[in-house]
This record gives structure tokens, C-alpha cells and sequence, in this order.
């Protein structure tokens, strides 16, 4: 890679910020297209938020990626948010077009399309998903916006799952409510189960967010998680054979969405997933 004074500057803000795979991907999709661009990860305390979106205009930072914990207060700073990001509440991608910071999420097109890349059909289906944070309220606008019947939503803290099924109730007018995890033994069946919790995410890859006795009622299981690539949790359904994913392709797609606002093209997702690969990020 060959760093000049033309380098345009992109990168990812969050805490911690140590395990993105982000860098990896942007870097080899920027080489891949010929760009002299380069994309670094920067650790922004909440504190420093502000100063850190008010670096991106004075630095001229082409391009940031914003992940945990700042998705939702990062939008205060911007000039424009896209009507996507608005419906979800949450920016993931910020591009300065010429001194206007414009707001947007990649993360709910990352996730349907990695459904229909697997063929995963949505439409009258009914959902479970295990989480209420950020992650899963993508997940439940993505599914909502591809026609799903019904979802449920398991979370630890009820509260924050009362907040978000009242949200998709509201905003997107699908019969949503929240529900314990107890509740759960009580269904016959699951068509669509979506762990978006961190559990079961490495280091803590002996977790599960629930039972196999959950999860052999599920027709089709999906982990956002991708490192570990099977979790426990999927190695359950793996066990049952039934249909499941990982959250690997939500992270590429939503990368490369991110990558087309900011350049205009989208990079080839094979050659990506062969450098990672090489690199032993992939198995
Ligand atoms: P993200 O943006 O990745 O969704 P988040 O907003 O911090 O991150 O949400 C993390 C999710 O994982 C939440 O649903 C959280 O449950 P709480 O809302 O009750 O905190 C869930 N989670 C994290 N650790 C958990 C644990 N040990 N047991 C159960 N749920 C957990």
C-alpha cells in the first residue's frame, strides 16, 4: 500500500474499536479498485464524540464508519441523515461530501441482503429475535421491510424490549411484541430465529443466548455473530440440521454498501473474501 500526500482518509469510530474487521475489508476493497485511499480504526470515548465528528470536516476524513456505542448519538452531529437512517435511528456510515457530513445505514441492507443471497424467505414468515440493542433493531426494520408476519422479541432487559417492539409496532406497523425468555420454551414452532445478542461472541465462545431446546423449534437460524464463525448457538442447529447462517455476509454487505456511497462502486465480494481468507480471517 502507497501512502502520499493524495491519500484519502477513511475509518471507523467506536469503543472498543480493537477487534473490527473493518480495516482488513475496506483496505483490501480500496487496493482491489486501484483507490489511494487507506481506512484506520479510531477509538472515540463517548465523551469525545463530538470533537471527533467536527476531526472529519477539518481533517477532511472522506469517510467514517460509526459502530458501538456511538451509532445513535452520532446522528446529532450531522448535516443530513438518509430517510433509512432516520427510520432505524441509528448511522453506521458518514460520508463528508465536500463539508457536509450526510448520515446513513448500511446495516439493515447488509442483513436482508444477505437473506436473499441464501434464498431465505421473509414474507408471512414469524420471527424471533434475541437482543433489543442496536444490532437488533436492524434486524427487526429488515426483516419488517421484507414483508415478515409477526416478530418476537427475547431480550435480557425488558424494558429495552418493550421499547423496540413498540418502535416496530409504531413505525413500521408489524405485529411485534416483546417477550421473556422463558416464553420461548412455551412456542411449537420458529420459522426465523436471530440470535443479535453478543453472546456466544468470542471470547466467550461457551455461551449460548438460549437452549437447544429453543433452537431445534426454529425452521431457519441466524447468527449475526462471526467470529467464532459457528457458535454455539448454531452449532445447535448445525446438530438438528437445520438451515443457518452467520453473521459473516451481513458484515461484508454492509461494507460494501458503505464502500459504494463513499466511492461510487462496489468491490468485487469474492476478492475480498479470498484476501481475508489468506490472511486466515475466513475459514
Ligand atoms: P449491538 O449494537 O451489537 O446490538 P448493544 O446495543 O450493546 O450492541 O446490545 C447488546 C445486546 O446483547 C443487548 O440485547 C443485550 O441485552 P441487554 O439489553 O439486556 O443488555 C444483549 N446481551 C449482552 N450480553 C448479554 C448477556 N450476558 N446475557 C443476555 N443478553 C446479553
Amino acid at each position: 500500500m502507497h501512502v502520499n500526500a493524495k491519500t484519502d482518509i477513511y475509518g471507523i469510530i467506536g469503543h472498543p474499536i480493537g477487534h473490527s474487521l473493518s480495516p482488513f475489508i475496506h483496505n483490501a476493497a480500496f487496493e482491489s479498485v486501484n483507490l489511494n485511499s487507506v481506512y484506520v480504526s479510531f477509538d472515540v470515548h463517548e465523551e469525545n464524540l463530538k470533537d471527533a465528528i467536527l476531526g472529519i470536516k477539518a481533517l477532511g476524513i472522506k469517510g467514517i464508519n460509526v459502530t458501538v456505542p456511538h451509532k445513535e448519538n452520532v446522528m446529532k452531529y450531522l448535516d443530513y441523515i438518509s430517510d433509512e437512517a432516520k427510520l432505524i435511528g441509528a448511522v453506521n456510515t458518514i460520508k463528508n461530501n465536500n463539508g457536509i457530513l450526510e448520515g446513513y445505514n448500511t446495516d439493515v441492507t447488509g442483513f436482508t441482503e444477505s437473506l436473499k443471497e441464501h434464498d431465505i424467505v421473509v414474507e408471512g414468515k414469524n420471527a424471533v429475535i434475541l437482543g433489543a440493542g442496536g444490532a437488533a433493531r436492524a434486524v427487526a426494520v429488515g426483516l419488517s421491510l421484507t414483508g415478515v408476519k409477526s416478530i418476537m422479541i427475547a431480550n435480557r432487559s425488558k424494558e429495552k424490549a418493550r421499547n423496540l417492539s413498540n418502535y416496530i409496532k409504531n413505525n413500521l406497523g408489524i405485529n411485534c411484541i416483546d417477550v421473556t425468555y422463558d416464553d420461548l420454551n412455551e412456542l411449537e414452532e420458529i420459522d426465523i430465529l436471530v440470535n443479535a445478542t453478543s453472546v456466544g461472541m468470542s471470547p466467550n465462545i461457551n455461551l449460548s443466548p438460549v437452549d437447544e431446546n429453543v433452537v431445534v423449534k426454529a425452521k431457519f437460524v441466524y447468527d449475526i455473530i462471526y467470529n467464532p464463525e459457528k457458535t454455539l448457538f448454531l452449532s445447535y442447529a448445525e446438530k438438528h440440521k437445520i438451515r443457518n447462517l452467520n453473521g459473516f455476509d451481513m458484515l461484508i454487505n454492509q461494507a460494501n454498501h458503505s464502500f459504494k456511497i463513499w466511492t461510487g462502486v462496489n468491490f468485487n465480494k469474492n476478492i475480498i473474501l479470498n484476501i481475508l481468507k489468506k490472511k486466515d480471517f475466513v475459514k
